[in-house]
């Protein structure tokens, strides 16, 4: 197997690191059939990418032989942003989904033990199609009999439609909600597209939330809160 080397992986301060460790468990929790799981937000820049880093490389650390797929086919920044190294040119979803490469020439090992990867190596204006495509489930069901977790990166619900069509196929998600920054009403929304898919809400991330308000006297005030949607019928997702 090929293997992609992660250059730029930040050691977390300790609430950062406890606070998605939380969320690790709380996973395992959600239930042994909830395995492929979609990390997703309402608008760009709250944190998805660095959340499913994340938490791929603890749920890896534990000894889960976890599967990360970058989804964000239009935008993604993980290439450059985590500094990827291979030895030959990446290969990645786009082109299996083009039908130009096979599933094992886009699955990576890592420097991340247990850790694997399907970047996205190319991106595309328009995935919809791809997305849409048998090999889409194919690949999400070849890749479950592989793996203990395989978690999803997407774009944002509000922009276009790509993580709607991701998120029939999985068997959870995780809504990514910017602390202080992202509207209620535009969280609400996010919320009733999942419902309207089907697809069970996991939970939600309160990222980047200023514990200082809290009276807390962290130096490194960014960090995660996890916690269970609740809306007016009571517990929505699964227990
Ligand atoms: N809790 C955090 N503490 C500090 N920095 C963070 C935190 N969460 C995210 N960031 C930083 O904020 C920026 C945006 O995060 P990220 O790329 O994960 O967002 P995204 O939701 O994936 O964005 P996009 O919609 O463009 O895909 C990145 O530079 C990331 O490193
Ligand atoms: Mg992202």
């Amino acid at each position: 197997m090929k293997q992609i080397y992660i250059e730029n992986m930040p050691n977390l301060p300790f609430n950062v690191s406890e606070a998605l460790n939380q969320l690790r468990v709380s996973l395992g929790f959600a239930g042994e059939d909830i395995r492929t799981i979609m990390i997703t937000s309402s608008t760009p820049n709250e944190g998805k990418s660095f959340v499913t880093m994340q938490l791929w490389k603890m749920m890896s650390e534990v000894g889960n032989r976890a599967l990360l797929i970058d989804c964000d086919m239009r935008n993604s920044e993980m290439k450059n942003k985590w500094g990827f190294q291979a030895e030959e040119d990446i290969v990645g979803i786009v082109h299996f989904l083009a039908g130009k490469a096979e599933i094992n020439d886009i699955v990576y090992s890592t420097n991340i033990a247990n850790g694997y990867i399907i970047p996205v190596a190319t991106n595309v204006p328009n995935p919809t199609i791809l997305l849409e495509s048998q090999r889409f489930r194919e690949l999400l069901d070849v890749c479950k009999h592989e793996f203990d977790y395989i978690l999803i990166d997407t774009p944002p619900l509000g922009s276009v439609a790509d993580a709607m069509n991701i998120a029939p196929k999985t068997d959870g998600s995780l809504l990514i909600i910017r602390s202080g920054q992202t509207p209620r009403k535009v969280v609400e929304n996010s919320v009733s597209l999942l419902r309207r898919v089907g697809v069970p809400l996991l939970g939600v991330v309160l990222n980047r939330a200023d514990t200082s308000k809290h009276g807390n006297n962290y130096y490194y005030n960014h960090y995660y809160q996890y916690g269970y949607y609740n809306d007016k019928d009571g517990y929505y997702g699964k227990k």
